[in-house]
């Protein structure tokens, strides 16, 4: 939660890290502000709620400088006011801080700073960085000394935390901090010679200088940085016109270790969508096709390295959050009916505050779009601490739960801008399908037969949710004209659309505010039933699966109480057509467990369209982040 960004080079600063906050608001936006260092003044610009504030702001008001801080909150401490917006500066005006994470002993350290004088201006945790800071950069024994005033600062602060900081006598300097939550370095291009014009600048400069920058995720670093160095927890970063300094907390001096970034500018904006949640959505028949590509050949399935025998595995726990856990449970059916071996679920924030048993032969699969959850990467830790193998199923393979994992398997879906997970779901779905098959195949339990049904039934699948996305968008409208004002939506489904159920719900909760709840189908006639009315979409997922004649009984039972049916179906149905108000088609899978992946899809459009009908922004929904390193 929060995203953090900061500049040094040619160009104003002030336009490039609003870009840079652009690229970054999926991680908290209900204000956002900046600080640039000029001609020995920090300058400030903060505003209250969306980005474009603070933008509108900045061109009315611009910030000369070429070196700055900036960020977007997601509030934990402190309403979003704009006396809660970061960067916050300290009393003397000497340091300006932006943070991400959170100061767990604030209080303490408050009380103690106001015992000594300090007059807070906002509610935040963060306030106590700059105040601390400030004060032991202006007296005692590391005053005037940027490095050691920020290693006494940490000395001081508990919690998980990443932070940057301006001091105002040093220009062309950024100080970073990371403990627990991400923080990375770009690299952009040298510019300026001795003696020569500087092309940007159009200065004659004295000296070679390069661009850098520093940001919480990679798309923040584009267009400018070419190359990307990531801070590991217990690191302090020193940013300057030459390139970068990288101590550990206790002040040994560290190598940093420079990639070149692969994501390409494009991948992180919208085209021709009108927002990222319609362009991912679309994107899902090219993303599981890449998947596959990076799976198999020809007929034979590619077995990752996983670093782990994952023949001698008799035990997996899946840990997730949000959608990821509606993922792990498809993932429990798929290595439950393929591998034959024992599989928990577990919501990554229970199984870290349990006491977990930990067997010789457990495997834990954390499983995170972001791989920053922190709940997930907290019980991926815990695993660890108990020597159980842990493989991080991914789509940020930089992230600290792929570093963190013994093993990766990344999701390959590109990155996931819009806070609804949509295409990193999918992607989880058929990835976990994959691994199910590469374990029952280490156990010798996948005859060659059922390994060609499975790849066959894999490879048809793009072009099946290419067609269901392009066939179920009438009747999504149609369905979404008339149900956008209902105040409550039921999901049902059974055995592998469960999940699904569970999975729409969320989507039309979190991005159109309409409360929704996933059963299992049947559940509802103990109890939830009696919620129907005429005024109740009750939405049924009844795909032709084993459990079909099953959900027509249950949507008989919704059709005799007067409740109102959208059913997720084959076009062809006609019996479900017939007992339903709208039918959402979809195409049949060839292979019955990746039906699921094609009945969600109807499901993402519907609650795309329902949030369009009440004016919801559908890439920033209210009080959520895209990636929640909080707890
Ligand atoms: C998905 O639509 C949600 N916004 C949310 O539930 C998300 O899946 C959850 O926060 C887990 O995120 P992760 O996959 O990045 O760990």
């Amino acid at each position: 939660m929060c995203g953090i960004a900061g500049y040094i080079g040619p160009k104003g600063a002030d336009s490039v890290l609003v870009v840079a906050l652009e690229r970054l608001k999926y991680r908290g936006y209900d204000s956002a502000g900046l600080a640039v260092l000029n001609d020995g003044e920090i300058h400030l610009r903060r505003a209250a709620g969306k980005l474009k504030n603070l933008a509108e702001l900045i061109s009315a008001q611009p910030l000369e400088g070429h070196c700055g801080i900036a960020h977007t909150r997601w509030a934990t401490h402190g309403a979003p006011t704009e006396a809660n917006c970061h960067p916050h500066v300290d009393q003397g005006g000497t340091v300006a801080v932006v943070h991400n994470g959170i100061i767990e002993n604030h209080e303490h350290l408050r009380r103690e700073l106001q015992a000594g004088g300090v007059v807070f201006q906002s509610e935040t945790d963060t306030e106590v960085i700059p105040q601390l800071i400030g004060q032991l950069y202006a007296a005692g024994p590391t005053k005037g000394d940027a490095l050691g005033s920020l290693r006494a600062a940490i000395a001081r602060l508990d919690g998980s935390f990443a932070f940057a900081v301006l001091f105002v006598d040093l220009p062309n300097r950024i100080f970073a901090v990371r403990k627990g939550s991400p923080l990375l370095i770009g690299m952009g291009k040298t510019y300026g010679a001795d003696g020569q014009i500087d092309p940007v600048t159009e200065r004659v400069t004295k000296h070679r200088r390069r661009e850098m920058l520093l940001a919480s995720d990679v798309p923040a670093l584009l267009p400018h940085a070419t190359k990307v160095c990531y801070l590991d927890d217990g690191q302090i970063a020193e940013l300057t016109d030459q390139g970068v300094n990288l101590w550990t907390f206790g002040g040994v001096p560290v190598e940093a270790q420079f990639k070149v970034i692969e994501m390409t500018a494009e991948a992180v904006t919208k085209g021709s969508f009108d927002s990222f949640m319609a362009k991912e959505i679309a994107e899902q028949p090219a993303v599981l096709a890449r998947l596959l590509e990076s799976r198999l050949r020809g007929g034979d399935l590619v077995e990752p390295e996983v670093g782990i025998d994952l023949k001698t595995v008799s035990h997996v726990v899946f840990l997730a959050a949000g959608t990821s856990w509606h993922a792990a449970m498809l993932g429990k059916r798929f290595l439950e009916q393929l591998a034959r071996i024992h599989v928990e679920v577990d919501i990554s924030s229970e199984y870290r505050y349990r006491n977990p048993v930990a067997s010789g032969n457990t495997l834990v699969v954390a499983i995170s779009q972001s791989g920053e959850t922190a709940d997930t990467l907290a019980g991926l830790r815990l695993a660890r601490a108990k020597f159980i193998p842990v493989i991080g199923l991914v789509n940020v393979v930089t992230s600290t739960i792929a570093r963190e994992s013994n093993g990766v398997l990344p999701l390959l879906a590109g990155p996931e801008i819009g806070v609804a997970s949509t295409k990193a779901y999918t992607a989880q779905v058929l990835a976990l399908y994959l691994f199910a098959l590469q374990v029952a195949k280490a156990k010798g339990l996948l005859s060659s037969a059922a390994e060609q049904h499975a790849i066959v039934s894999a490879r048809g699948l793009p072009e099946l949710v290419a067609r269901t996305l392009r066939q179920a968008e009438e009747a999504v409208g149609e369905a979404a004209d008339i149900f956008s004002s209902a105040q409550a939506t039921v999901f049902l489904g059974r055995g592998g659309e469960h999940p699904t159920a569970l999975e729409g719900a969320l989507k039309l909760k979190e991005i159109a505010y309409v409360h929704a709840v996933g059963y299992p189908a049947g559940e509802f006639k103990h109890g939830p039933i009696a919620l129907v009315s005429p005024h109740l979409p009750v939405v049924c997922i009844c795909p032709h699966d084993q459990m079909y004649e099953k959900m027509l009984s249950n949507l008989q039972e919704v059709r005799a109480r007067a409740g109102r049916i959208i059913s997720v179906g084959l076009a062809s149905d006609q019996a479900l057509r017939d007992l339903s108000d709208h039918l959402f088609p979809i195409e049949s899978a060839t292979e019955e467990l990746l039906q699921p992946i094609l009945s969600i899809l109807p499901l993402q459009r519907y609650a795309y369209q329902v949030a369009m009908r009440r004016d919801c922004d559908v890439d920033q929904p209210r009080n959520l982040a895209k990636s929640v390193t909080v707890e």
